[in-house]
């Protein structure tokens, strides 16, 4: 076999590869059978739950000193999470690589499918911002439902509270080791994949 042949193969190979892996559904662009605007406004819950509680964080952590912000995290996330659940009939939360809230944060076998594939894609040189993953499956019901999820990676400024030993103070470890006894969410550097907005909502 000359060098020309193989490369043909290793092509049609590649090919091959990317048909199966299309059939199972999963991909990094928004599949083609569901609305533009129902994509858009699936991006747009996202956005929403990333923005308000940035938004929550920055000023609980100018104001309220180095502690008191870990009880925004506690109550505000998970209670935006709901309120964008309720409001698009989807449900909607944040999911761990490591992770800090045991009831919401475990990713479920799609999720972790994702997060597997933005750590590729990560460390490919991928912008975190632009990263997705869409996917149709079956709601359990025979329905069909459109899964989400957006990587979201650590900055800086998220050290305080997810970083190794010496990014966080006592007072604050000491109220993380209370609040959360499993907490797996530390020891993260800035660029890594911290985890991802998930949401599934049935099709309409
Ligand atoms: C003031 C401390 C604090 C800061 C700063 C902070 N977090 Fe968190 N983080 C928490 C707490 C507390 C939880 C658990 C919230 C809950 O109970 O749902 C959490 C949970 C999470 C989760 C959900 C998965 C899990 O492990 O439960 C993600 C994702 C996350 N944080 C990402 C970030 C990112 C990204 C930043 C920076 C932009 C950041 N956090 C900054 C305290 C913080």
């Amino acid at each position: 076999m000359n060098f020309f042949q193989k490369f043909i193969d290793s092509r049609i190979l590649g090919v091959l590869f990317l048909t199966v892996a299309g059939t199972a559904g999963a991909q990094s662009t928004p599949p083609s059978s569901v609305d533009a605007s129902f994509i858009q406004s699936t991006r747009g819950i996202a956005d929403e739950l990333l923005g308000q509680l940035g938004q929550k964080l920055k000023a609980a952590m100018a104001t309220d000193g180095p502690v008191a912000p870990v009880s925004v995290c506690k109550e505000a996330a998970p209670s935006i999470a709901h309120q964008l659940s309720l409001a698009n009939q989807a449900k909607v939360t944040r999911v761990g690589t490591r992770v800090r809230n045991q009831n919401m944060g475990v990713p479920n076998a799609w999720q972790k499918e994702a997060l597997t594939q933005f750590e590729t894609r990560l460390s490919q040189g991928e912008k975190a911002t632009d990263i997705e993953y869409w996917q149709v499956g079956d709601n359990g019901q025979g329905k069909s439902e459109l899964r989400y999820a957006k990587a979201i990676a650590v900055q800086p400024q998220c050290l305080s509270c997810h970083g190794s030993a010496q990014d966080i103070v006592a007072q604050l470890a000491e109220k993380l080791r209370l609040e959360y006894p499993n907490d797996q969410a530390t020891g993260y550097s800035a660029g890594q994949l911290r985890g991802a907005v998930v949401i599934t909502r049935p099709l309409p």
